[in-house]
């Protein structure tokens, strides 16, 4: 993928911080959105810092601001990604959007997945901006694993999507990192089931002290 500039809504969690990480190490120009300037600004600098010898393009915003930039990751909490991005919808039309959001509660001492009324958090970010083309994607990533630039990352993220131009860019954003494959999922429709297969990830992250995530076999991507 050509660089890009890619914008992160709530990019100061460590979500968005692992992902903008990643995605400033493999060359993008990201931008961390916040609903406080200064502390996106902190996030990215402490970023900066953390890792001298790359070359990081990563800068702290508004996320108005990281909504300008050519692709955008919604990663808010879940209850907040439809609102967040829903009041940017002006500047998303036309882009592709990227939720990587899961809706997950907390039960006792584990988390269990919710089945927000649209079906999935995607859904619900693509309703409150229509002229968006949504992808879902990164779901599985465990922020631990995104934030140690140390570790190459050996996973499969699997991309939903209504709009196959956005499948395709968002395929193409997820393989710009090292040690990242992704795969067509099928459409928006699916990503219920992806995002509440999280909550599964979790519980083996807790029971066993790792940090899983999603791997297949018997699928190869054609070259
Ligand atoms: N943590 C993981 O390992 C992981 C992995 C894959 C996917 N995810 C998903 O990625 C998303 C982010 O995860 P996280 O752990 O980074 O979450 P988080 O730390 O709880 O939240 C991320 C950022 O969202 C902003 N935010 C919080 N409440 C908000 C609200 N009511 N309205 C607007 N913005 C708000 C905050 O940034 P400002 O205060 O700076 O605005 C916060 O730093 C979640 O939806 C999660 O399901 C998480």
């Amino acid at each position: 993928m050509s660089a890009r500039d890619v914008g992160i809504l709530g990019g100061t969690g460590p979500a968005g911080r692992g992902l903008a990480l990643r995605l400033a190490a493999s060359g993008m120009k990201v931008t961390i959105g916040s609903r406080d300037p200064a502390r996106a600004a902190d996030v990215a600098e402490g970023l900066r810092s953390r890792w001298p010898d790359h070359e990081l393009h990563l800068a702290g915003a508004g996320n108005l601001e990281a909504a300008a930039c050519q692709t955008v990751v919604v990663a808010t909490p879940w209850d907040a990604a439809a609102a967040t991005a829903g009041a940017l919808r002006e500047g998303l039309a036309g882009k592709v959007v990227v939720s990587m959001a899961n809706a997950l509660t907390r039960s006792g001492d584990e988390l269990i997945a919710l089945i927000p009324p649209r079906g999935s958090i995607a859904e619900a970010v693509q309703a409150a901006t229509p002229g968006a083309r949504v992808a879902g994607a990164f779901h599985h990533l465990p922020a631990a694993a995104l934030a140690d630039l140390g570790k190459e990352l050996d996973a499969d993220v699997l991309v939903c999507s209504d709009n196959a131009e956005a499948t395709g860019e968002t395929v193409a954003l997820v393989e710009s990192i090292a040690g990242l494959r992704a795969y067509d999922a099928g459409s928006l429709s699916s990503c219920g089931a992806v995002e509440a297969f999280t909550a599964v990830l979790v519980g083996l992250n807790i029971r066993y002290r790792a940090r899983a995530s999603l791997r297949l076999t018997g699928v190869r991507k054609p070259s």
